[in-house]
């Protein structure tokens, strides 16, 4: 692992963004619980995604499906038979690779003993359970992979109920669960994380119209999170590595720490989701077009990325040290749209807490999401706020009992200036603040 993934990981867990998933049993790979700052930087990276589909075309409809789904749904998905990845173990440690993961060439990473690898197989990534009492064949469920099938199954239900005509999306936001062979890098690839997925339905012949300009539009979302953009890439799969259900996917990578690595991909599913549904259900899920007279079966745009790995991405990108007058700070660069913490409101001495308390109240009334910080040094009080990222920190000093004002410090030049108290909203709102 990069000495720099180390430090966000560290950060992390210091400061309360993630944490080991029941730590003080062991923990279970690849799981984690999130944090109070954590769990407000993911509701500002869903509400950035809802915005952005939502500012591209409206014409989408909100779904939230079970995350508990029949074994026959997923075997029509083609799931149980293609989601799998090659598997292989080292005799010597018996410790199993993702053979895609390793040089089988070399030496086992895990035990250092020269390589004698068991024959390759498929391991299946879904978390299979029973519902019911009986644990029989007919009882077995699996955990969702992916949030798509829900959206699937329920196209007719969402068109009849909601009086929409192609082309429209259906977009999701929720858990899914793999049972990856080797979880790693933080939360690159987790055993259980969130993914927000659009599926876009329009005609076969609309296809090659839509495709680029969902790639577009996802790609200005990354570059209006702030991301530094030469880190992003746009990648084509190339016919052997696409998923079962795809015939055409773009994949939008970034550069992290440990490699250029798909962050988002935009998968072109054609009509396979819905015919193979279609199929084993028995029901039909074609529409009827009134233009030509004839039924067709929609074909699918996907967009999906995974919440936790956007949430990893925010942060290397973010994660700074620099050195400001003389002394070393690390500083989360967040853009204001996605800081967990937008501003902080700091007494210079305990006395002067009452009526610095009281602008803190009015802005969180106003809705923004703030904190309030009287204890140490002001110096120390900045670091904290610039390691979680938070764009602005006001100080009210003794002047400010006065002159009715505050001093504003900006994270990133940490140059501060003097407003009005009656202007902080209007600061925030206008100047700063998405
Ligand atoms: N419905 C399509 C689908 O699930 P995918 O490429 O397997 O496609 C989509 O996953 C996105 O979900 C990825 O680009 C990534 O952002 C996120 N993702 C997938 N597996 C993940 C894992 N094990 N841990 C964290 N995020 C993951």
């Amino acid at each position: 692992m990069s000495s720099l993934l180390d430090n966000i990981v560290s950060l992390a867990k210091r400061r309360g963004f993630v944490y080991q998933s029941a730590e003080i049993y062991g923990g279970l790979n690849g799981i984690y619980d999130f944090g109070h700052l954590g769990v407000l930087l993911k509701r500002n990276i869903r509400d950035a995604w809802v915005q952005s589909i939502f500012t591209t075309n409206s014409n989408i409809l909100f779904i939230e499906g079970a995350q508990l789904g029949p074994h026959a749904m997923w075997e029509a998905s083609g799931h149980t038979k293609n989601f799998s990845d090659p598997m292989v173990d080292c005799t010597n440690c018996k410790r199993r690779f993702r053979v895609d993961d390793i040089d089988t060439s070399a030496a086992c990473s895990s035990c250092g003993k020269k390589a004698a690898w068991t024959a390759e197989r498929q391991f299946q990534l879904m978390f299979q359970t029973n519902v019911g009492a009986t644990a029989d064949s007919g009882s077995i469920a699996y955990l969702r992979p992916e949030t798509a099938q829900s959206i699937f199954v329920n196209f007719k239900n969402m068109m009849a109920t909601n009086r929409v005509k192609i082309p429209f999306g259906i977009a999701q936001i929720g858990k899914a669960f793999r049972n990856e062979i080797t979880p790693k890098q933080f939360l690159f690839r987790m055993r259980e994380f969130e993914q927000m997925e659009l599926e876009w339905f329009c005609k076969p012949d609309q296809v090659d119209k839509f495709f680029p300009m969902w790639v577009d539009s996802r790609r200005a979302f990354y570059e209006h999170l702030g991301i530094n953009m030469d880190r992003i890439k746009l990648r084509q799969h190339d016919q052997k590595e696409l998923a079962h259900y795809s015939s055409r996917t773009t994949d939008i990578e970034y550069e992290f720490p440990f490699g250029l690595k798909e962050l988002e991909g935009i998968a072109d599913r054609g009509d396979f989701d819905l015919k193979q549904h279609s199929k084993h259900s028995g029901k039909e899920l074609s529409v009827y077009d009134d233009e030509t007279k004839t039924s067709y079966t929609p074909h699918v745009i996907e967009s999906s990325v995974g919440v936790d790995r956007l949430f990893l991405t925010l942060l290397c990108d973010a994660y700074a040290q620099d050195t400001i007058g003389g002394e070393e700070r690390t500083v989360l660069k967040f853009s204001p749209r996605i800081a967990p913490i937008k501003a902080a409101f700091l007494p210079l001495s305990k006395k002067l807490s009452e009526p610095m308390q009281k602008i803190y109240h009015d802005i969180a009334a106003a809705g923004y999401m703030v904190e309030f910080d009287e204890s140490g040094s002001i110096g120390k009080r900045y670091r904290r706020q610039d390691e979680i990222g938070t764009p602005l920190c006001f100080t009210y000093d003794f002047d400010s009992m006065q002159n009715n004002d505050v001093t504003v410090r900006n994270r990133d030049t940490t140059k501060q200036e003097r407003i009005a108290i009656d202007r902080i909203l209007e600061y925030l709102r206008k100047d700063h603040i998405a």
